[in-house]
């Protein structure tokens, strides 16, 4: 057994672990610790320190760790108890089936976010195959890239742009767009919310405006698990007074740039459906709610509506 701070004599102890005991080790820690999806983060962990997959962890269960690579590990681990989240460690998460490198610039993908990207390749399924009309789209508040590029690889004839505030969250989008095959399929631009678009080149244009704003609100706040207080950027995940405030500002830019009969597509919080909702007013039709795995409603769609 290891002594229980990671910083005094992993590097003996390790020494003579293999990596089955210190898997059962790093997990038991992080069990100690409370550390939700504990295993999946023990294996992840293990995985990055030994530039392994999973696959090695189970076929070679009985080799020895070397010293470098346990103190590695438990060094690894040290750092998720400080609260630190598995994929800012790794610096990698998977979204739509594709490996996005994640840093403390963007928010971490999560799998409920998905369900955005599903009903736009629904939608663009229904609305006729991809054949000369040229789709445009954009994604607003970017962050990894995740939903743009996810789009980009499902949707090969589109023409898709990218929006964020933040510098440093469009430098993490555009490597996701290299390290994936898609540079040059995504456009992305520096500005809040569509404002770039909101002049008359762009009037009546895009096919869909997709959006996972920051959307948590004061009262939530007491709600917000620590790994995202201390870790994600709050300019992502929201700190606001409501939390609503952003629909009210995308739906008009929205209507100006959406052509008439296209769709707006926007993530929004687990109480958020009626306020939503009514924020759309006027000018829209069809207003659809997706719930997400957990039947939470989650996906606002709705079409600009016809003169
Ligand atoms: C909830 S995160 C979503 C990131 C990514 N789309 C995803 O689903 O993982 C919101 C993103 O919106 C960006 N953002 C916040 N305020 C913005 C604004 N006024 N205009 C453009 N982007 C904004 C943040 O920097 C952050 O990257």
């Amino acid at each position: 057994m290891l002594p229980a701070n990671p910083a005094q004599g992993s590097r003996s102890a390790a020494r003579t672990l293999t990596v089955r005991q210190a898997l059962r080790e790093g997990l038991a820690r992080l069990l100690a610790d409370h550390v939700p999806s504990a295993s999946l983060a023990a294996e992840l962990l293990l995985m990055h320190a030994l530039e392994r997959d999973r696959t090695y962890l189970y076929a070679h269960g009985d080799n020895k760790l070397s010293a470098a690579a346990g103190e590695r590990y438990f060094g690894l681990i040290a750092e998720r108890l400080s609260g630190k989240p598995t994929q800012y460690i790794t610096g990698h998460q998977e979204f739509w089936g594709l490996d996005f490198e994640v840093t403390p610039d963007v928010l971490i993908p999560r799998p409920e976010t998905e369900h955005l990207v599903e009903a736009v390749v629904e939608r663009a399924a229904a609305s006729g195959p991809a054949g000369p009309a040229r789709r445009q789209i954009v994604d607003v508040g970017t962050g990894s890239g995740c939903i743009a590029l996810a789009l980009a690889k499902e949707l090969p004839g589109a023409e898709i742009y990218a929006t964020d505030i933040s510098p440093a969250a469009l430098g993490v989008a555009a490597r996701n767009a290299t390290r994936l095959g898609l540079a040059g399929r995504v456009q992305f631009r520096e500005t809040d919310l569509l404002t770039y678009f909101l002049n008359p080149s762009y009037e009546d244009t895009f096919d869909f405006v997709i959006s996972n704003p920051p959307y948590v609100g004061r009262d939530e706040m007491g709600q917000v698990q620590r790994e995202v207080r201390e870790f994600e950027p709050r300019l992502a995940w929201g700190g606001l007074e409501r939390g609503d405030e952003v629909y009210a500002r995308l739906f008009p830019e929205a209507r100006r740039v959406l052509r008439p009969g296209a769709f707006v597509v926007v993530e929004i919080g687990y109480n958020m459906r009626d306020r939503v909702l009514a924020q759309l007013g006027a000018g829209w039709t069809d207003a659809d709610i997706r719930p997400d795995l957990a039947g939470i409603p989650r996906v606002v769609v709705a079409r600009k509506s016809r003169p």
